[in-house]
């Protein structure tokens, strides 16, 4: 059958073939023009003089554009408009655009960028978390979540600890830079290509950006090479940039970022910073939690608010915490901007609970998997998180004890306590980590989606929605919805390109919750279709309409077989209507922003990862040599893009936890802008041994067949490489020490706490 199988992804044979087109892949229309962006040099200063006619004299300049020309509002930020699309006087971050160069090619353009005279008056510039911490610069206000009396509770815990802990950011490197093309079209009309996650947002920020109304901007995304929350808000700045000069030169312009400048423009994951106040007994169990959050915001506030309340909300993770109080502050720095990345700030609220209970295991000289057990959320009790849901489908207890069977977790535990015995140098390290991951958007009103199908009288079938297809597989899975729906083969079913003009006021393709919501509404006019041909079909060949019946590409009425493309043309031919719209919004959501409590998400996605790793405790290097994960994806809609999921979130999270390491220098310009400085995970990073499989489950909610949400909540199965990596180094002081592991654990980081953990304070 179409669903609950494991069809390829519907352009893997054009990925894989370099075959598949995105927007630079397309065409070029005549008299096409390429934009390239002037950056500042600086974190932040004024500008004091801007001479740009070396800029406007280089070879093939048609044009320069500063803020001035813009006639609309000089603002690209989705939530709060603090973030100009070019600065005017005052720069914020080094690598802030500043002016757009037009000219006839590329590289034109771009030699053309760096001729700019600039002169600056520097200002004080805030670096890092800690700094804005210190002096108070937030781009938002604090954001609080308290429950019971977490300063008694601490008062009165038999055990104490408190400390700081850090993990860096993460650029997403998509292998797909961000790109935008517009064309002007008649009667003050644009139309944009552009590889990004929220065309609708797109579209509204190049209307104010131009004054135009909605109905004048289309925009189309046919697909992204990769998008991992980058494209979610900033695809607007080089959307905004592209359609104010195509609209002012009246010819179409493409702005395609060079990596190095997509780097230095873009923001990337929140780096945090956090204080740490822990209360527990001696079982190990977490009796209260009082926890300071800073997050690198960087200049602006773009997406830092959902970001740190879905922080908030994932402070808990698998765990119960009765009494705490957890703040997330949003530092202003002199950076990019930071934005969504997969599991946007979920990763961050969860790892430092995972830090904090692997502590406390070594401060009580236990196996950090037993303390992990004995905080589990209960079933009837102790089931209520922090911010008043209640876990209601907690599938933990046995997705654990499974992948404890399956990985032989006890059994390897002792293998690698023998190995060590007999390894000086060599250490190695296990752990198993959960993951419980809520799915929704905080925001209630993004919950929703709409999709339209269209039969054609020989029996094809063409859907378009409200999602984009970023490699996640989200157009293959909301063709098989409908494909299960009308009965037919997958292969008469074709989803096309995202276009604002066929599903309005779409919502951002993020939180996972794209097959979601877009297989819903998709399922929702493939519904109402099938209804309308079973009602045809029950009064031309007789009984009921609801017991015709949709399978193999036939219908069956009344004793009658009849072929679903032959039945779409005898109802044309009745004048039936065979296209639909269809229109989903999720159930159940509330959340009260100021006291951070409601019902924010619908259900929640589970997994868990056991990983061993060997290090050198010589140099810090160290290689993970197995990763057992298991993953509730439900009543999986399609396994193999699943299971392609779990494990590319796995290792972008390994990524983000060891190798990817973005650094800033004194003056606050990021070096590590390119492949040769900033390392991903590459082939040769995967585990020799990985066992990847999908948990047996259902969505007790009646989510679209019963699958659940699987674009983000394994990039959390990473923690247990950071932890096994902890585990080898911890082996060095018997595992009664904790080091003071930081993430990225890249070797120097690791040696650090080797040191640490050698001789401690
Ligand atoms: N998978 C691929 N191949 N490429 C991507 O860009 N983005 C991730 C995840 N998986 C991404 C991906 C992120 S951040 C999200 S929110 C989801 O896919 C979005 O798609 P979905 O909601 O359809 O799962
Ligand atoms: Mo994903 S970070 O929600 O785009």
């Amino acid at each position: 059958g179409a669903a609950h199988a494991p069809h390829p992804h519907e352009s893997a044979h054009l990925h894989v073939a370099g075959e598949a087109t995105y927007v630079d892949d397309m065409p070029p229309l005549a008299g096409t023009l390429h934009a390239a962006l002037g950056l500042s040099e600086r974190a932040h200063a004024e500008i004091t003089a801007l001479d740009l006619s070396a800029v406007r004299a280089s070879p093939g300049v048609v044009a320069v554009l500063t803020a001035a020309d813009i006639p609309g509002e000089n603002n690209c930020g989705p939530i709060v408009h603090d973030d100009p699309i070019l600065a005017a006087e005052h720069v914020q971050y080094c690598g802030q655009p500043i002016f757009a160069v037009l000219a006839e090619s590329h590289d034109a353009a771009r030699r053309a960028a760096r001729r700019a005279s600039v002169d600056y008056a520097d200002l004080p510039a805030v670096l890092t978390p800690e700094a804005a911490k210190r002096q108070q610069a937030y781009v938002l206000p604090p954001m609080h979540l308290k429950r019971g009396d977490a300063p008694r509770a601490l008062a009165g815990a038999p055990r104490r600890l408190a400390g700081e802990f850090r993990v860096g950011g993460q650029e997403h490197f998509y292998l797909e830079g961000q790109v935008a093309y517009v064309a002007p079209r008649e009667d003050d009309t644009l139309q944009v290509w552009c590889s990004t996650q929220h065309p609708t947002e797109m579209q509204r920020v190049v209307c104010h950006a131009l004054n135009l109304r909605s109905h004048r901007v289309v925009v189309e995304t046919r697909r992204m090479g990769g998008g991992f929350g980058g494209k979610e808000s900033q695809s607007a700045l080089f959307a905004c940039v592209a359609a104010v000069a195509a609209h002012r030169l009246r010819r179409p312009v493409k702005l395609r970022l060079d990596r190095d400048d997509d780097f230095l423009i873009s923001g990337k994951r929140h780096g945090f910073h956090y204080a740490y106040d822990v209360g527990f007994d001696d079982d190990g169990r977490v009796r209260a939690l009082k926890l300071e959050m800073t997050s690198r915001a960087g200049f602006s506030a773009d997406l830092s608010a959902p970001v740190a309340t879905r922080a908030v909300c994932h402070v808990d993770n698998a765990y119960y915490l009765s009494d705490v109080d957890i703040q997330a502050l949003s530092g202003k720095t002199n950076t990019q901007s930071n934005t969504a990345f997969r599991g946007f700030g979920g990763p961050q609220g969860a790892i430092v609970t995972e830090y904090l209970l692997d502590t406390i295991a070594r401060e009580l000289g236990q196996d950090p998997l037993a303390v992990r057990k004995r905080n589990f959320y209960g079933r009837g009790e102790r089931d209520l998180t922090p911010y008043g849901q209640t876990v209601e489908d907690n599938v933990l207890p046995e997705l654990v004890d499974e992948l404890e069977a399956s990985s032989g977790y006890w059994r390897r535990r002792e293998a690698v306590r023998a190995f060590n015995a007999d390894s000086p140098v060599l250490k190695k390290g296990l752990a198993l980590t959960p993951v419980k991951f809520g799915i929704s958007f905080n925001v209630a009103h993004y919950n929703q989606a709409g999709a339209l199908v269209h039969v054609y009288t020989d029996g094809s079938v063409l859907v378009n929605h409200g999602g984009t297809e970023m490699g996640q597989g989200l157009n293959t899975k909301v063709a098989q919805v409908v494909a299960h729906e009308l009965g037919i083969g997958l292969h008469q079913v074709r989803a096309t390109a995202t276009d604002t003009s066929k599903v309005a006021n779409t919502s951002a393709t993020a939180a996972s919750t794209g097959a979601d919501l877009n297989g819903k509404a998709a399922e929702d006019a493939a519904r109402r279709i099938r209804t309308r041909l079973a009602a045809f079909a029950a009064a031309r060949f007789g009984g009921s309409p609801e017991a015709v019946e949709f399978a193999d590409d036939t219908v069956r009425v009344h004793g009658n077989a009849i072929a679903f493309a032959e039945l779409a043309s005898q109802a044309y031919q009745a004048r039936v209507q065979l296209w639909s719209d269809g229109f989903y919004a999720t159930p159940k959501l509330h959340w009260d922003r100021l006291s951070m409590t409601g019902r924010p998400f619908y259900y929640f996605a589970y997994g868990a990862a056991v990983s061993e790793v060997v290090v050198d405790t010589l140099t810090g290097e160290w290689k993970l040599l197995q990763a057992d994960l298991l993953h509730d994806a439900g009543d999986s809609i399609n396994p193999a893009i699943d299971i392609g999921q779990v494990e590319g979130a796995f290792l972008q999270g390994m990524g983000w936890l060891t190798l990817e390491e973005l650094w800033w220098n004194p003056d606050g310009r990021l070096m590590t802008h390119a492949p040769s400085t900033y390392k991903i995970p590459a082939t040769n990073d995967c585990p020799p041994v990985l066992h990847t499989r999908l948990f047996d489950n259902r969505n007790r909610e009646p989510t679209i067949l019963r699958s659940k949400a699987v674009g983000e909540p394994p990039l959390l199965l990473a923690f247990s490489v950071f932890f096994a990596i902890r585990d080898a180094v911890a082996s060095l002081a018997d595992h009664r020490v904790a080091p003071p592991l930081v993430a990225p654990a890249t070797p120097e980081a690791i040696m650090r706490a080797v040191t640490a953990t050698r001789s401690p304070r």
